[in-house]
């Protein structure tokens, strides 16, 4: 067989061993960790430095070759597949894995988009400064996927999602030329933000090769906690106490279902003798007494049971009854992913009427980010013939209440068709003339967010 000339050409540029054409070595980078988007590439080209990231976008812009980036591959709504046709490239951003300087006086550093969450992590903390995003994928996680889709987390009460973090972006355009917005000054009023165009922009208007964080404090004194309680109405009442505490970094949410899930997926021991209806893992952190803080919130605000971690591996083993709900249900199925958020007075309502609206077309599991009134509802047991019908049904009480059809994993393959329920026409038209602008041959990542092009 004639080899790919686009191959040949990329070759040249990152080099033979960072071209993937074998449809084993490019398998990976071709489906989500769920198995629900599945596609195939032409190739995988993967380079190491920003001058070839732009020069493998000028070989395929002068090719009229479609581009998908793709970072940790951790997306959850098809956005760093591609599609089956086997004409598009897969770009991996792995390789840029610089980790610059820490400069502690200004709280900054300087990281490659293809650096793991948990890397920048590791690498901030030895100056006790931390990264204020923090998520449960944080091992695969790569700081460029985190900000094309403004992630958020699970500390978003406290330090905002991954945009407020983001203070610079190196980018590079579907034709080639490099945006340099990484110096990240704190005052710089000099036109459009376009770091902030960037951030959340799903991979549809540039690759983003490198950013700069802002840090935060590292907090000496940290407490975890798993609260048992009535009702998702309990739990929203208590947020509201919790919310007057200083320290407060983290309210996750679950239910009585998922516990049963994860435990019975991951072999964990139950935390409680009994089961409750609703879970609430809650951190605090701060200089001084956080752990009395939560204790004095909770003397006036009880909940049914409380588990308080006395150490750091009870403290991880709680958040694990919350974070290893993902792998759980990837363990019983695929599931159907509907991450929304839904005004916090409405919450209790929308979990209590979902039933009905789901009409035994699947079997739901609600767990998320309580402050965010992010919901992630998970379906399984879902017949391929009930997804879009049950889809409808869940998006559409969510717009109806105000709340946001994407809370956090982003438009993707997975709600195109869905954003005008949450978005305006004139805000859809001004978000397809930047979208012209800055790609007009619509290359790059060509089935997010607006799959056609008019
Ligand atoms: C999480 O918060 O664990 C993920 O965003 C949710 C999911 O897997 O649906
Ligand atoms: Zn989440």
């Amino acid at each position: 067989m004639e080899p790919d000339p686009l191959a040949t050409r990329l070759s040249a540029v990152v080099g033979d061993a960072h071209v993937l054409t074998d449809p084993s070595l490019r398998a990976s980078h071709e489906s989500d960790f769920t198995g629900r988007w599945v596609g195939r590439s032409r190739l995988v080209v993967r380079p190491a430095d920003t001058a070839q990231v732009a020069e493998v976008m000028r070989s395929c812009h002068a090719a009229g070759v479609p581009i998908v980036p793709q970072g940790g591959n951790t997306g959850l709504v098809g956005g760093s597949v591609p599609d089956p046709s086997g004409t598009e490239v897969v770009l991996s951003t792995r390789r840029l894995t610089a980790l610059g300087p820490i400069d502690v006086a200004a709280r900054r550093v300087t990281v490659g988009a293809g650096v793991p969450l948990a890397a920048v992590r590791r690498h901030v903390a030895s100056r006790e400064l931390e990264f204020g995003v923090d998520l449960a994928s944080r091992d695969s996680a790569t700081l460029g996927g985190m900000i094309a889709t403004n992630a958020g987390g699970e500390r978003v009460v406290r330090y905002g999602t991954t945009r407020a973090n983001v203070v610079g972006v190196e980018a590079v355009l579907a034709d080639g030329s490099v945006l340099d917005r990484l110096a990240g000054l704190p005052k710089d009023n000099t036109g459009y933000d376009l770091t902030g165009l960037l951030v959340g922009s799903e991979g549809t208007l540039a690759v983003i090769t490198r950013a700069r964080l802002a840090l935060v404090p590292h907090l000496p004194r940290r407490v975890t906690a798993l609260l048992a309680l009535d009702s998702l109405d309990a739990a929203v009442s208590l947020l509201t106490d919790l919310r007057r505490l200083e320290s407060l970094e983290l309210v996750e949410f679950f239910t009585a279902d998922g516990l049963a899930l994860v435990l019975d997926k991951s072999g964990l021991p139950a935390p409680f003798r009994t089961t409750h209806p609703v879970y609430l893992l809650v951190e605090c952190a701060g200089r001084r007494g956080p752990a009395e803080e939560l204790a004095d919130a909770l003397e006036k605000a009880p909940a049914r049971e409380v588990a308080v971690a006395r150490t750091a591996s009870d403290s991880r083993r709680l958040a694990a009854y919350r974070e290893r709900h993902t792998e759980s249900l990837n363990a019983a199925g695929i599931p159907l992913k509907l991450d929304v958020t839904v005004p916090l007075a409405d919450l209790p309502a929308f979990a209590a009427e979902l039933p009905a609206l789901l009409a035994g077309r699947a079997t739901p599991y609600l767990f998320g980010h309580l402050a965010e009134g992010n919901v992630h509802v998970n379906l399984l047991d879902v017949a391929p013939d009930d997804e879009e019908a049950v889809t409808e049904a869940v998006l559409g009480r969510v717009a109806a209440a105000g709340g946001s059809i994407s809370a956090e994993h982003g438009i993707g393959r997975a709600k195109s068709r869905h954003l005008h329920l949450t978005r305006s026409a004139a805000d859809i038209a001004v978000m397809r003339s930047v979208k012209a602008a800055l790609d007009p041959d619509h290359l790059l990542s060509p089935h997010t967010l607006f799959p056609d092009r008019d």
